[in-house]
């Protein structure tokens, strides 16, 4: 799995997130031959109340027996206002724990929620034997009482690797006049999800941490999702949830940098490192070419660069030090 190589160590690469029903054996199976960066495997809405127990038994064995390289492997846990919760975690935890990375926390409403989840994985880690902290929690804001608290839920524990919006339940939670999930409702002549995901964007870069955007449920329709996802990436989101493989290839290529970007915070890097060496004349800032370069230059040049590195691209030029 590669990190990020400079920056937080939990911001792996998220650009397609794949919804895996846990009570499909079939599915389970033929997500890990799709090349999207994450897969979570799904106990909440997409298995049935009834296959819920079956579900977490099939997931348990996907993870410890199937073949999940270069993934991100989560699990959609059931939320804390059902009876399914404690149990889902204590079974995948316990049985497949040394193969999972995250799990995630749907509907999630306040802190308290997150802080829950943190005990009980570090209480199912000490009893496993497991390393204490290395499974994350991933959050899904899918109400308005979520979204309200949404800065002390993405701060609310060192485990927090991303907020992600969920549209289908959020739509639900506000009344919002459309069923399509993913698209504008009609009558309203902006982004009616603008506030929503600059909110969530927001509170994950406050600590540091991811933004995922949910589903785009008309799979035929890959130009709607692309339509979409362009717009999350722009924004700054780091991926966004997939169900077909269509939309795995689009999600990876829109929620990559763009080549020419990748190229230039690679250079900016080495020049930067380059000019404040001894060697470069320890310089706070410089010009490369036309541009000045400094600090700040090297923050966002970091982002892009991580997120390309991630991507696994190839840089395309190289950076010459003045000749002296
Ligand atoms: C995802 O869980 C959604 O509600 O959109
Ligand atoms: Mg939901």
């Amino acid at each position: 799995m590669s990190a990020f190589t400079d920056g937080p160590a939990r911001l792996r690469p998220r650009r397609s997130c794949l919804a895996v029903p846990g009570s499909n054996p079939r599915f389970l199976e033929k997500a890990q031959g799709l090349p999207a960066d994450q897969v979570f495997l799904d106990l909440e809405d997409a298995c049935a109340p009834l296959a819920k127990e079956g579900a977490r038994h099939n997931i348990v064995d996907a993870l410890n027996t199937g073949d999940w390289s270069g993934k991100t492997r989560v699990v959609r846990v059931n939320d804390w206002t059902t009876h399914w919760t404690y149990r889902d975690v204590i079974t995948v935890v316990e049985g497949a724990g040394a193969n999972l990375d995250c799990v995630m926390l749907p509907k999630v409403q306040d802190a308290g929620q997150i802080h829950t989840l943190d005990t009980l994985l570090t209480q199912i880690e000490k009893s496993m034997g497991y390393e204490v902290g290395r499974i994350g929690i991933e959050a899904q804001i899918e109400n308005a009482r979520g979204l309200v608290n949404v800065d002390a839920i993405a701060g609310a524990s060192p485990r927090m690797e991303t907020v992600v919006f969920g549209p289908a339940d959020f739509m639900a939670s506000l009344n919002m006049r459309s069923l399509v999930v993913g698209e504008q409702p009609p009558g309203y002549p902006a982004d009616a999800y603008h506030y929503i995901l600059m909110r969530i964007l927001m509170a994950a870069r406050t600590h540091d941490i991811q933004a995922v955007d949910g589903p785009y449920l008309q799979v035929r329709n890959v130009e709607g999702f692309r339509e979409v996802a362009r717009r999350a990436a722009a924004l700054g989101f780091d991926g966004k949830w997939v169900l077909h493989p269509d939309q795995v290839e689009a999600s990876n290529e829109i929620f990559s940098p763009f080549q020419e970007d990748y190229d230039h915070a690679e250079l900016i890097l080495d020049a930067y490192a380059y000019f404040t060496s001894e060697q470069g004349g320890g310089k706070g800032s410089a010009m490369l070419g036309d541009e000045m370069i400094d600090e700040a230059s090297r923050k966002m040049a970091l982002v892009i660069a991580g997120k390309g590195r991630a991507a696994g691209m190839r840089r395309t030029s190289a950076f010459e030090p003045p000749q002296t």
